[in-house]
């Protein structure tokens, strides 16, 4: 998959949509990770425009929620719990066990857009544990042979 190309219709649509809306700014920087699955960096100046603030201050925002990116993203991002109750069920092995899966780190997107792999602090449900979440999906009671058919679902041996 490549990168989407910016569609400057859509930022003009969204950034039209909340024109001089001071405290706009977290929605439209939602709509616009939702519609490039990541801020571009190009963005942050018609973004402070539109809604007259300073661009340092959607550049602040930006790199303080952790929901927004500046990087690209693959089209499956893949969260892995690393909170507690995951941690004494395996979590720690189904991490290793992803990271070999998809050759990637953490914070490592993979150099065809497909996967992106992160971690977090609780995906809250820890019940399931160990947990994680591929997109909007939850996955849980993980064992390696269930991570390996979960990451085939969503393209995993297209890549190789
Ligand atoms: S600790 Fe993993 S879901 Fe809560």
């Amino acid at each position: 998959m490549e990168i989407k190309a910016i569609d400057l219709d859509r930022v003009r649509s969204i950034l039209n949509k909340h024109q001089d809306e001071k405290w706009g700014l977290i929605p439209v920087l939602q709509e616009i990770q939702e519609a490039f699955g990541y801020i571009p960096p190009e963005m942050i100046l018609p973004v402070a425009e539109a809604l007259h603030v300073f661009p340092s201050q959607v550049q602040g925002v930006v790199t303080f929620y952790a929901g927004f990116s500046l990087d690209p993203k693959g089209k499956n991002v893949v969260k892995v719990c690393r909170g507690t109750a995951c941690h004494v069920r395996g979590g720690r092995s189904i991490l290793r066990f992803v990271k070999r899966e998809l050759s990637l780190d953490e914070g490592e997107t993979s150099p065809d857009y497909q996967f992106s792999l992160e971690t977090v602090a609780c995906l809250g449900a820890c019940f399931l544990a160990p947990t994680m979440m591929v997109n909007k999906t939850y996955y849980g009671r993980l064992s390696p042979p269930k991570v390996s058919s979960i990451l085939n679902q969503y393209g995993k041996n297209e890549k190789e």
